[in-house]
């Protein structure tokens, strides 16, 4: 399954959800961020830096994939795009970014309609109204919410499944169980529209 994260705009949760999503289905990370942190929050070998131009020479399907790409210009986009079985669009609910995402979704949809849009940061309200934008604007793609969290802000230093973080203890279960309850949503939606 091959799954990429994509936004043109920076900074809304694309490397944290590829990174909340690899923990917790052990995926494998593609990256074209060559400072990012994120390869020491997995296992060696389990994220690959890829230099400007590069792209692993095959793509095996039968594998969990995860690529996290910044910067809509990357002209490797549009072929990672054509392959993708999900495309995870992260968004917040701010005027700007919201022109952005609607922007993202119509390129997007040019070569997938296999499209998932997730509302990060969502406060109370934001879910419904972003949803009402994207359906009336760009199309009646599904749209989840991923609430701001300090287990994920954490997430670079203390990598750990969420799911994990709910067994350790009742308290944990308690503290954390929006959590899990909104990042099980997201992969079981990626996994739902990938296999459509
Ligand atoms: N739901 C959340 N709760 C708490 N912190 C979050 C959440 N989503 C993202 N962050 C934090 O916000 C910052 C930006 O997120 P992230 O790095 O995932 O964005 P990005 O889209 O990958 O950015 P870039 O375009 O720079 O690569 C990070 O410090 C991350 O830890
Ligand atoms: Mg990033």
């Amino acid at each position: 399954m091959i799954s990429v994260m994509l936004s043109a705009k920076g900074g809304v949760g694309k490397t944290t959800l590829a990174l909340v999503a690899a923990l917790e289905t052990g995926a494998g990370i593609f990256t074209n961020d060559l400072f990012s942190p994120i390869d020491k929050a997995l296992p060696p070998g389990r994220c690959v830096k890829l230099k400007p131009g590069q792209m692993p020479k095959t793509l095996d399907r039968k594998r969990k994939i995860i690529f996290d790409f910044g910067g809509y210009a990357d002209r490797r986009m549009i072929g990672l795009m054509k392959v993708a079985d999900v495309v995870v669009i992260p968004t917040v609910n701010a005027f700007a970014d919201l022109q952005v995402t609607i922007r993202t979704i119509r390129q997007v949809a040019q070569h997938t309609s296999k499209i998932l849009v997730v509302v990060n940061r969502a406060k109370p309200g934001d879910l419904d109204k972003v949803r009402a934008i994207i359906h009336e604007m760009a199309g009646k793609y599904p749209v989840l919410e991923l609430k701001t969290s300090k287990a994920l802000a954490r997430l670079y230093k203390h990598p750990k499944p969420v799911s994990a973080l709910v067994a350790e203890s009742p308290l944990n279960a308690y503290v954390y169980g929006d959590l899990h309850r909104q990042v099980t949503a997201i992969i079981t939606a990626m996994s739902a529209i990938a296999t459509s």
